[in-house]
């Protein structure tokens, strides 16, 4: 028997080698590489591909003639969903939903599957993982009427196509796309030249029959299944649904789209009747917020265009043995290590003893550098052993000499504030002018002048 080719793929960016390397020379990950065999033909199939092709047949069209996408959205009625893709599903698009198992996926795209067929747009589901009576169960315990949707329990891709060209439908649900595989090329459902190859088939199929279509993505932190990361550019869209084991809340966030903007996050509870959008997610982040206590403060984030209110908790504590800890889940390491450095030499606060610990509550994840303030608020609160005042919120970026700095959309920040029924922001000094309805925004120059107005 002749021996199969083989090739190297990175399970992080889809990269392929010819050699095996401890780092992927694309992407620079460390030991993420596996070996497969190479994409190759088979059968008489197409040849393995690994570029996207579309259909040859288009004709060029003058721009002006082009209809504009918005004109045809499909919501589905779930609101928070259909914000984060920007307004609802696009025809024609090859959207990825990617996220630890057992996090909703499959819940969540019923309950949209439910919504769209009962809007008038035929749904497919397919599935590769549950079986057609575990998913009319699932169907069973959510509001929605999924008994239209039409179900198929199949792993082959050049299955799937047949039965979607029969029946036609509008949106084509993929669980997952680790889970299918082609003829066409060697290797078990799951390495990265199947998923590859499948997922760029499907996004030939959406384009060409004008359907939308959904892939489920599994991200798993071993690495020995392909990740979605090797889909990214190949789909229009990806999502990301995340949260945290303890908590029964879901945020879902767009991180690449072709039809809106990145970075909306739509907030889930996941409750005994499936998944339930959440309209007022800084009431969520904030309600078990221990007042009165000190290490916590908020901070006003904008997601996209959204403002969201989050608790941030500090924790400092005498080390005991070795190099002080640093932990943080929220707030990015490096970040915080240069909080830490600004407020030990601007302020005078000793870290050096001190094991730190940062949470920011709900499983959020803070991007952006406007929490800066309220990082430091609740760091140098822990350190006092002292409460900041419960009423104000901190917003601002801070600056290497611990000096502060705008951030953007301030005003929609203390809107969301003002809501949420907090009385004073403090922010930049050159910020202060901001007009703003409910709520005192208070200039403070610098992070001595904050701990000055707040701590001592
Ligand atoms: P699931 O959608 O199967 O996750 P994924 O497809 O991302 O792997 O979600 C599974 C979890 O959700 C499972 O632990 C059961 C729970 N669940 C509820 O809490 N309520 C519900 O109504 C449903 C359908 C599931
Ligand atoms: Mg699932």
């Amino acid at each position: 028997m002749a021996k199969v080719r083989t090739l190297f793929f990175c399970t992080e960016c889809g990269n392929e080698t010819p050699r095996w390397q401890g780092q992927c020379p694309a992407c620079n990950a460390w030991n993420t590489l596996v070996e497969e065999p190479a994409p190759e033909k088979r059968r008489g199939g197409r040849a393995g591909t690994t570029s996207l092709r579309v259909a040859s047949a288009m004709p060029a069209v003058r721009l002006a003639d082009v209809d504009t996408v918005d004109s045809a959205r499909w919501p589905s009625g779930i609101a928070e969903f259909d914000f984060v893709l920007g307004g609802g599903t696009v025809p024609g698009s090859l959207v990825l939903v990617g996220g630890e198992p057992g996090i909703g996926k499959s819940t969540l795209l019923l309950q949209v599957a439910a919504r769209l067929q009962s809007a008038g747009h035929a749904a497919l589901y397919v599935s590769g993982e549950e079986s057609a009576a575990q998913t009319r169960l699932r169907s069973e315990r959510l509001p929605e009427r999924a008994g239209d949707v039409l179900f198929l329990a199949e792993t082959r891709l050049e299955s799937i196509l047949e039965r979607a060209a029969e029946h036609g439908p509008a949106v084509l649900f993929i669980d997952s796309i680790q889970t299918v595989y082609t003829d066409d090329i060697e290797g078990t459902p799951g390495n990265v030249g199947q998923v590859r190859e499948c997922a760029a088939r499907l996004q030939r199929y959406a384009k060409e029959s004008g359907a939308a279509v959904f892939l489920v993505g599994h991200v798993t932190k071993g690495g020995t299944v392909a990740g979605p990361k090797t889909l990214e550019h190949i789909v229009d869209t990806v999502l990301y649904f995340e949260g945290t084991g303890s908590l029964d809340h879901r945020v879902l966030r767009a991180t690449k789209n072709r039809f809106g903007s990145v970075d909306e996050i739509g907030v889930f509870r996941m409750g005994a009747q499936g998944l339930v959008p959440v309209e007022n997610p800084s009431a969520l982040f904030l309600g078990e917020r221990s007042q009165h206590a000190s290490g916590t403060a908020v901070a006003a984030t904008l997601e996209g265009t959204r403002p969201l209110l989050v608790e941030i908790q500090a924790l400092c504590t005498k080390a005991s043995y070795g190099a002080p800890q640093r932990v943080s889940t929220g707030v990015d390491r490096q970040r915080l290590a240069l909080l830490l450095a600004v407020l030990e030499k601007r302020a005078g606060l000793p870290f050096g003893q001190l094991d730190v610990f940062v949470n920011v509550v709900g499983g959020v994840r803070i991007a952006e550098t406007a929490s800066d303030l309220a990082v430091i608020a609740a760091l140098a609160s822990s350190v006092a052993d002292r409460a900041l005042p419960d009423d104000a919120i901190f917003i601002g970026e801070v600056g290497l000499s611990g000096e502060l700095r705008a951030v953007s959309q301030l005003e929609r920040r203390l809107a969301e504030a003002a809501r949420m029924g907090f009385r004073r922001a403090f922010v930049p000094e050159r910020a202060a002018r901001v007009r703003a309805n409910g709520i005192e925004p208070v200039g403070v120059r610098d992070v001595g002048a904050l701990l000055e107005r707040t701590l001592s």
